[in-house]
């Protein structure tokens, strides 16, 4: 058999139709690996959590359009941008400081304004420096990155609220009373603060609140609450809903077991909590850094995030150290995991966790760090 050689011009369109589609797949392949949720891979510095899907909108970049002075120590942000998503009395805002620093804040504003969100915080002298960054550094027309907003306080649909806020644990607590009062759901409120020219929001809430719904209890004339009598006088199965520093929570939740039967409550914090306790049970262990190749035990009564940060990767991201933030997210690519937090989904819980919070099931854990 013979073979007839095809003419030169047709083996160069051969050649050239080779290398187009050749290229063509390549770009298609390269836009398709960009456009996958494991590319990039989650970077060390970047939490998986709450990146859109799931739980809350993405990053946003936000502008600072009007800084004002809440109360003594504290600033009222609002922030602007397009296509804000939704969001509903309780929700909170993680805001990504100049410095990276993650910090979470209350939307405390109307969640009927598509075109901002506001936020408020108190300056802390011996916080974390979060406060202080936000003081200093967020100024009217400076930007910021935002994430959520997300929900881990929503308010349930009762027939009647007592809202308890301590200072700056009122910013919760506003837009649901706000929202109880457009519904006609009765509530009421008692407020506590240092002094009432340190209570945020105080003005706006007396006026919404007209005749005797809100007590205001200013310690430096008024001393603590008599939170027995307020919970006394909730009506029966009220929602109770508290936020503010930890003895203030404590209290309420110790007087309600015995309290008026029916109340139930519900708290937030966003305080840093304490270095975790051993659990009955936890045992050491050992997580293995697939990336950086070190070996780190984690003992009981610490956590894998203070551990790594102790002994390999100081600055490994994180922000609430109690399993809500989803800042501390991280990879697992081998061992069981004793999940201990509220956030992840269950598929996110296939190959990740918190390790503010969670642990290992036997004797470690691989990581892709
Ligand atoms: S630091 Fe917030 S979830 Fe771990």
């Amino acid at each position: 058999m013979s073979v007839v050689p095809r003419p030169r011009a047709v083996r160069t369109a051969l050649v050239v139709g080779g290398v187009a589609a050749a290229l063509l797949a390549r770009g298609a392949l390269r836009r398709r690996i960009r456009r996958s949720p494991l590319w990039p891979l989650p970077a060390l510095e970047e939490p998986i959590s709450g990146r859109g899907g799931g739980r809350g909108a993405g990053a946003l970049r936000l502008r600072v359009a009007e800084r004002t002075e809440a109360a003594e120590g504290v600033v009222a942000l609002r922030l602007t941008g397009e296509r804000l998503p939704a969001w509903e009395p309780g929700a909170h805002l993680d805001l990504v400081l100049p410095s990276g620093t993650v910090r979470q804040y209350s939307l405390c504003g109307d969640p009927a304004d598509a075109g901002s969100y506001t936020v408020a915080t108190r300056l802390l002298a011996d916080g974390r420096g979060g406060s202080r960054e936000v003081h200093e550094a967020l100024h009217e027309g400076v930007e910021v990155e935002v994430r959520g907003p997300r929900n881990r306080f929503p308010l349930a649909d009762r027939h009647a609220y007592l809202f308890v806020a301590g200072g700056i644990g009122v910013t919760p607590l506003l837009p649901m009373a706000r929202q109880a009062e457009a519904e006609g759901v009765p509530w009421r409120m008692v407020y506590a603060g240092r002094s009432r020219a340190s209570m945020p929001f105080l003005a706006e809430l007396e006026k919404l609140a007209g005749g005797d719904r809100l007590t205001v209890v200013a310690e430096d004339t008024d001393g603590r609450p008599d939170l027995a009598a307020a919970l006394a006088g909730a009506p029966p199965h009220a929602a109770v809903y508290c936020c503010g520093p930890d003895p203030l929570r404590d209290a309420v939740a110790a007087l309600l077991p015995e309290g008026p039967e029916g109340l139930t409550l519900h708290t937030e914090r966003f305080a840093p909590a304490a270095p975790p306790e051993a659990a009955a049970g936890d045992a050491p262990f050992e997580v293995k850094l697939r990336r950086t190749g070190r070996t780190v035990t984690v003992e009981p009564g610490t956590s894998v995030l203070r551990a790594l940060r102790e002994q390999a990767l100081p600055d490994l991201p994180y922000s609430c150290e109690q399993g809500f933030c989803g800042t501390c997210q991280q990879r697992v690519l081998a061992g069981e995991v004793d999940h201990r937090d509220e956030l992840l989904t269950d598929a996110e819980r296939d190959d990740s966790l918190l390790i503010c919070v969670s642990r290992a099931r036997g004797a470690s854990l691989t990581l892709d760090l």
